[in-house]
C-alpha cells in the first residue's frame, strides 16, 4: 500500500535548505527516479485508517487543498533543486497521487500538479502515473479530465462488496460504486485499473470475501490489491475491538482468506506479483510500487510524506499547517532523516524482495541464511526449484508467514 503511516519516528535533523549528504548522490545514475505526492483529506475517516489524513473539521482554517497545492508546488521545486546537484539528470518514471483522497482535489489541481512534476524534472515518455481515488469522489468527468492530462493508471479502494462490511469500516459509499468507477476509468481511457479490498473486517464470512472477489474479478480490471484488516492502534476500530463491540480478526481466518483470494484471482488469470499484489501481466504491474521494493529512488512529497535516495531516507512532518508554514519560510519541510548502513540496507533488501515473485538473490544471504533457506524449502516455504538456481521465492503457504522468514534469513 502506498500511503504514510499517521506516527513519525525520530531521526537526524534535515538541513534547512533540504540538501542531501554525498552518499546520496553515489551511483544515482543507474537507479530510477520516483515522485509520490500525499494529498492529506478525507471527507469523513474511515474508523479502521490510521494514514495521515484530516477533514475538513479536524484542519478548520489552518490548511486547505489550496495552501496544500502551493505548499506542494514549492516542494516540487525544492526537490528539483536538491536532486539537480548531483548533475545527473533523470526524468521521473513513475508519479503515484496518494491519499487521503486525491480524488477530492479535482481536475484542475490534480493536472497542476502533474504540470508541476513533468516541468521540474522530465517526465519519462513511457512514466506510469496513478492516482488513488475514492469511489464516492469520482466521476467521468473527473476520469476523463486526468486521462487527457497524462494520468496512466487509477487505484480505487473498493474494500468489499458486502454492505455491512463496508458498514463495520465505515465506508460511505455504496458496494456497487467501486465497480461503477472502474468501469468509467476504462471508458475514460484508462488502461491501468486497480481495485483495493481488505479481509478479515469483523463480521465478513467467507462467501462475503468470495463476493467481493468475483465482483472485483468481473469488473475487468487488470490489477487488484488485497489487505487484511490491521487494527491500527489509535484509531475507532481499535477502541471498537478493546471495548469488545467487534472481534479481532483471528489469523487462522485471515490465512484462509489469503488463500481463497490468491486462487480465486489466479484462476482469473490475476497473477500474484507481491504477496498482496495480482496483475494481469507483468506489464499491469505497479511499476511505482516495484520502485519502493527494489531500491529506486523517490521523492516523498507533502505532509508526513516519506523520501528515499540512495540509502538516505526522510520525512517530512505531518500537520498540513506546519508543512505549509516550513514551505512559505523557505525551509524543507523535513521531520527527521536516517542514513542506511550496510547492514540495514541488507536487511531492508531481504524483507521487500523477499515478497517479489521474483523473490531474493541468495548471494544476498550469509552461509547461516543459505542453510536457512534450505530449511525453508524442506518445510514447503520456499520454491526447491527456484533456490536451486540462486533464488528464494516463496510458495503459497510461505506467502503467509513472510515477514518471520525474511527474519530467519537475516542470520
Ligand atoms: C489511501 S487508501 C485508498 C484511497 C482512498 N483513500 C480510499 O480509501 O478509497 C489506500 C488503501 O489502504 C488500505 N488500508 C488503509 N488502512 C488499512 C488498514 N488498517 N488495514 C488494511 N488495509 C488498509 C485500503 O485498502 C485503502 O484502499
Ligand atoms: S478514505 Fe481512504 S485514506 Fe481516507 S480515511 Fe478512508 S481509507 Fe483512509
Amino acid at each position: 500500500m502506498a500511503g504514510v503511516p499517521s506516527t513519525l519516528p525520530d531521526g537526524d535533523p534535515v538541513p534547512p535548505d533540504g540538501s542531501l549528504p554525498d552518499q546520496a548522490y553515489a551511483g544515482m545514475a543507474g537507479r530510477s527516479l520516483s515522485i509520490y505526492l500525499h494529498v492529506p483529506f478525507c471527507t469523513t475517516r474511515c474508523g479502521y485508517c490510521d494514514f495521515n489524513t484530516y477533514t475538513a473539521g479536524e484542519l478548520g482554517s489552518s490548511a486547505s487543498p489550496e495552501s496544500w497545492l502551493d505548499a506542494a508546488l514549492t516542494e516540487i521545486d525544492l526537490a528539483a533543486q536538491v536532486l539537480a546537484a548531483s548533475n545527473t539528470r533523470r526524468p521521473v518514471q513513475t508519479v503515484f497521487v496518494g491519499g487521503g483522497t486525491p480524488s477530492l482535489l479535482g481536475a484542475a489541481k490534480l493536472t497542476t500538479l502533474l504540470h508541476a512534476v513533468r516541468n521540474a524534472f522530465g517526465l519519462a515518455p513511457d512514466a506510469e502515473v496513478t492516482t488513488e481515488a475514492n469511489p464516492e469522489s469520482t466521476d467521468p468527468d473527473l476520469l476523463g479530465a486526468l486521462h487527457g492530462a497524462g494520468y496512466t493508471r487509477v487505484s480505487l479502494g473498493m474494500q468489499s462488496i458486502a454492505p455491512h462490511v463496508l458498514a463495520v469500516l465505515e465506508r460511505r459509499h455504496t458496494p456497487g460504486r467501486a465497480l461503477q468507477a472502474a468501469g468509467w476509468a476504462r471508458d475514460a481511457g484508462f488502461e491501468h485499473v486497480s481495485l483495493d479490498l481488505i479481509y478479515g473486517t469483523p463480521g465478513e464470512t467467507d462467501s462475503d470475501f468470495e463476493g467481493s472477489l468475483r465482483a472485483a474479478i468481473d469488473a475487468g480490471v487488470d490489477h487488484v490489491s488485497a489487505y487484511s484488516l490491521i487494527v491500527e492502534p489509535g484509531t475507532r476500530l481499535a477502541r471498537q475491538v478493546r471495548a469488545g463491540q467487534l472481534a479481532a480478526p483471528s489469523d487462522d481466518v485471515l490465512a484462509d482468506r489469503y488463500v481463497t483470494a490468491d486462487s480465486l484471482l489466479d484462476d482469473a488469470g490475476l497473477h500474484w506479483y507481491e504477496v498482496s499484489n495480482w496483475a494481469a501481466s507483468p506489464a499491469d504491474r505497479c511499476r511505482h510500487n516495484q520502485a519502493y521494493w527494489t531500491g529506486g529512488d523517490w521523492w516523498g512529497i507533502g505532509p508526513g510524506a516519506h523520501s528515499h535516495v540512495g540509502g538516505v531516507r526522510w520525512w517530512n512532518v505531518k500537520h498540513p499547517a506546519r508543512y505549509a508554514a516550513a514551505l512559505s519560510g523557505g525551509r524543507s519541510p523535513g521531520h527527521a532523516r536516517e542514513v542506511l548502513d550496510d547492514a540495514a540496507r541488507r536487511s531492508e533488501r531481504i524483507l521487500l524482495e523477499l515478497r517479489l515473485v521474483t523473490g531474493l538473490d541468495l548471494s544476498l544471504l550469509s552461509d547461516a541464511g543459505r542453510r536457512q533457506a534450505e530449511r525453508e524449502a524442506a518445510d514447503g516455504l520456499l520454491d526447491p526449484d527456484a533456490l536451486a538456481a540462486g533464488r528464494a521465492v516463496l510458495t503459497r503457504a510461505g506467502r503467509l508467514l513472510a515477514d518471520g522468514i525474511a527474519l530467519r534469513l537475516m542470520d
